[in-house]
């Protein structure tokens, strides 16, 4: 705007964290929920029974197991926090999953509730760089979870251990062994509302 341009390095900068920021984030929410509900067989079953539910269990996957645990910021002045001082430019990690179980927040946090009210989560950030490709993570949420459940009505979860994948920032699963049967190729519905 006003004959302001982004620089190659910002352009190139942008890219990467857009290609970076779209693939594994939500790949990790497809199965991290995925584990979730099989861990939850009750829930499963209720989102089974009603569709509408998906985008409300799709919030509520984004705040029990957040595909993107953390994020780091450089204090803009000194300043003080939780009792602790933090100087001018020292780095802050800030653990969106962490708050994401907050008990003032969020009644019994450790619970997975698909019908969870008021689930304002931090997954996708806070304020000026919240996500940018957070509406287009939930409506691939929300495709990916009715598809499953349209398609593959019967999830069996293969004994052996699960391997979560070493990388700090990112919370996913290195694999998720799954049976599943009467796999039916009926319409797709795409008509979900929003989560209010
Ligand atoms: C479930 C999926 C996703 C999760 C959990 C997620 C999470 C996040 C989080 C936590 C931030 C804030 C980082 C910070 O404040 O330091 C962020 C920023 C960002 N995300 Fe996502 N994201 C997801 C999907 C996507 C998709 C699909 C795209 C692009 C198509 C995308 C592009 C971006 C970009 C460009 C930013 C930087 C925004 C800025 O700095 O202003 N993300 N994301």
């Amino acid at each position: 705007m006003d004959g302001d341009r982004f620089s190659e390095e910002e352009i190139v900068a942008n890219t990467i964290v857009t290609m970076v920021g779209g693939q594994e984030t939500t790949t990790n929410l497809i199965g991290n929920g995925v584990l979730a509900l099989l861990r939850h067989p009750v829930e499963l079953e209720r989102l089974k029974a009603d569709h509408s539910r998906i985008p409300c269990a799709v919030e509520e996957m984004l705040r029990f197991e957040p595909p993107s645990q953390h994020t780091a910021r450089l204090a803009p002045y000194d300043t003080e926090m939780g009792g602790k001082f933090i100087r001018k430019r020292q780095a802050v990690i800030a653990v969106m999953a962490a708050g994401n179980r907050d008990p003032e927040r969020f009644p019994d946090p450790d619970r997975f509730d698909c019908s969870r009210e008021d689930n304002r989560h931090l997954s996708f950030g806070w304020a000026a760089h919240f996500c940018f490709g957070a509406a287009l993570a939930r409506i691939e949420g929300q495709i990916a979870f009715e598809a499953m459940l349209r398609r593959l009505p019967s999830w069996t979860l293969e004994p052996g251990p699960l391997a979560w994948r070493t990388n700090l920032g990112l919370r996913g699963l290195e694999a998720l062994p799954l049976t599943f049967k009467n796999a039916s190729t009926g319409p797709l519905r795409s008509d979900l509302s929003p989560c209010p």
